[in-house]
């Protein structure tokens, strides 16, 4: 067979490319950039990817590509969660979630570019990837064979580690640590080894982009994200370089650790740690300005739709029509999501203290206590009395069911 590999490098996939190539098929291997090896290296993550590439063709692989996806995840991915406040279960902003269809779609792409009939991934038969990613090549290309091979025949570490022994497949040093890591510029997630046990606290080493509680710079950092027409920048900087930067400022302050019972596609439930300082701050930004600018009963609609939204992304339904629509309800609020938000970064929380808009629904000389004041209080008492007309007429009524029903004494 003529096979795309979603390759990460890491030692599942690169065991499963040496066994595709031991067992006569052609595999060329797709590694997409989202920007997780930035927040290691801090630059150049295209670079630092090429050793993959490298590794995947030392391995055997007919040809290896590796797709800079960064601007494409941001802007076409992660910015429509944004729109949304896209949080699965209130809390999870869908880091890994929201990257599968996407590399659905590259390994789509790779497959057309090569003429091939299959693609392959190396997601487990428990986990919510598998359905993200088979979803989303189906949506984009019905005719395709997917393969699963780690679903079919799980591979425990140590065979996996014995197997690479065997043949030759270099095991990096990030296959040593106890967890099962998947990151993007969107958010790490933390799986596995002691945190199986939930009443474990996660230990510190299953940290890497967020400061230990207790070592934030005391004064921590202030920040203003603006928007204009919902999408975010500060000073200057947009899209992915946006994203990496907060994840920096707001990671140094302890800023987006996660840690929750998750409730997972295929049924059970999973204990999940992450660190996502950059989207959980975004997303306060976001909700800060829709308070300043949305009417309220917008924001009463919405809230549902968020939490709709986030359900689609977390079930591995990007590719479903209901996805766009509420994308198309999003960008129409979108047009006045215009303004700025200020927020102080400080020890492991991220503050709303400002926000301003043109088209901000607040009216000082309305809410205003003091001088000034153009409220018409003297239009209070009509209202309420129109207002409260239903509840008062039912109390009336069941005043008087209560007195016909009344024992008499005798
Ligand atoms: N539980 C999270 C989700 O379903 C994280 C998944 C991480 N994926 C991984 N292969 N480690 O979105």
């Amino acid at each position: 067979m003529k096979i795309v590999l979603a390759y990460s490098g890491g030692l599942d996939t690169s065991v499963l490319l040496k066994q595709y190539i031991l067992a006569g098929h052609e595999v060329v291997a797709m590694t997409a950039n989202l920007g997780e090896s930035d927040m290691v290296s801090g630059e150049g993550s295209q670079d630092a990817l090429e050793a993959v590439r490298r590794k995947a063709l030392a391995l055997g692989a007919k040809d290896a590509v590796l797709i800079d996806a960064r601007e494409r995840f941001i802007q076409e991915y992660a910015y429509k969660a944004l729109a949304a406040n896209a949080r699965y279960q209130g809390v999870y902003p869908l880091s890994a979630a929201l990257s599968r269809p996407l590399i659905a779609q590259l390994l789509v792409e790779t497959a057309a570019a090569h003429g091939y009939d299959a693609v392959a991934h190396g997601c487990t038969g428990k986990g919510n990837d598998q359905v993200r990613i088979e979803v989303g090549v189906r949506a984009a290309a019905p005719h395709l064979k997917t393969l699963a091979p780690l679903r079919d025949t799980p591979l425990s570490r140590p065979d996996a580690l014995a197997y690479a022994q065997a043949h030759g497949v270099p095991v990096s040093q990030t296959a040593a640590k106890p967890y099962s890591v998947d990151a993007n510029l969107w958010g790490r997630s933390i799986e596995a080894g002691v945190l199986e046990n939930p009443w474990n606290a996660p230990p510190e080493d299953a940290f890497d982009w967020t400061a230990t509680p207790g070592t934030e710079p005391a004064g921590g950092s202030e920040v203003i994200i603006a928007f204009e027409r919902g999408v975010p920048s500060m000073n200057g900087r947009t899209g992915a370089d946006l994203v990496f930067e907060l994840n920096r400022i707001a990671g140094a302050n302890g800023v987006g650790r996660i840690d929750m019972i998750e409730d997972r596609v295929v049924g059970l439930k999973s204990r999940e740690v992450y660190e996502c300082p950059g989207s959980v701050t975004l997303i306060e930004a976001h909700i800060a300005l829709e308070r300043l600018v949305l009417t309220r009963d917008e924001l009463r609609t919405k809230a549902g739709l968020d939490q709709k939204y986030a359900e689609i992304i977390y079930d591995g339904q990007w590719s479903a029509p209901l996805r766009g629509a509420l994308d198309a309800f999003n960008a129409q609020l979108a047009q006045r999501m215009t303004g700025e938000v200020r927020l102080a970064l400080i020890r492991g929380r991220a503050v709303v203290t400002g926000s301003r808009s043109p088209f901000a629904l607040y009216d000082e000389s309305l809410a205003t206590y003091g001088h000034g004041d153009r409220f018409r209080h003297d239009a209070a008492g009509g209202f309420i009395e129109i207002w409260g007309l239903p509840v008062a007429a039912g109390a009336a009524k069941a005043a008087a069911a209560a007195e016909r029903s009344t024992p008499t004494l005798v």
